[in-house]
């Protein structure tokens, strides 16, 4: 969905808008990167993300009130003045410094990096779009992807066809509909 029917939508219901952006570092919508669209946006570190520290993750927020908030979560909610009191409970979400320098340098390359998988979604297009039935990705109008993944859908006739309901085609695409394309 587009992000400014999302924006309506949060601001109709008083909903706080989070984008959950976990495989999508430098994605764009409507020439904004993902993450800076609602009030927060979480992106994963996981070992297979575009950028990655092993484990771990961002948050990002232009809310200077959130972002304190999260950061004393982050910290065992530690009283910034009382030491060792803890206003509400906390956790430890910590990224050690090893990690963030790892991360650090990732993010330098990330161009590089969305460059490389956009490359790689065209050659994947070159070779399987003759496949007859094989729904490649698109990308909407507006709509940048970093291509963490290529997910096709397939068409593929029934192996035996009188056994069916007399339909040509088995529709058999990817059980998650996040692998298809946008709807806009
Ligand atoms: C859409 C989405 N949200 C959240 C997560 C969870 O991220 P993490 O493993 O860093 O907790 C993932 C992991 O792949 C994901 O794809």
């Amino acid at each position: 969905m587009r992000e400014d029917r999302l924006q309506k939508i949060a601001a109709r219901h008083n909903l706080l808008l989070i984008e959950d952006a976990a495989e999508a570092h430098g994605a764009e919508i409507s020439g904004r990167r993902v993450g800076s669209i609602g009030r927060a946006g979480t992106f994963s570190f996981y070992a297979n993300k575009i950028i990655t520290t092993g484990e771990g993750g961002m948050i990002t927020t232009n809310d200077a009130g959130l972002a304190r908030l999260m950061r004393r979560l982050r910290d065992h909610a530690f009283h910034p003045e009382r030491h060792f009191w803890h206003e509400y409970v906390g956790f430890n979400y910590r990224m050690t410094n090893l990690q963030a320098a790892v991360g650090l340098a990732q993010t330098e390359r990330m161009g590089a990096i969305v460059a490389a998988r956009r490359r790689l979604r065209t050659w994947y297009d070159e070779r399987l779009q003759s496949i007859p039935g094989l729904q490649l990705p698109t990308e909407a109008r507006g709509y940048r992807s970093v291509f963490w993944m290529y997910a096709c859908a397939a068409l593929i006739a029934p192996l035996q066809s009188e056994a069916h309901d007399g339909s040509a085609h088995s529709v058999i695409t990817l059980e998650n509909p996040a692998s298809l394309p946008p709807i806009v």
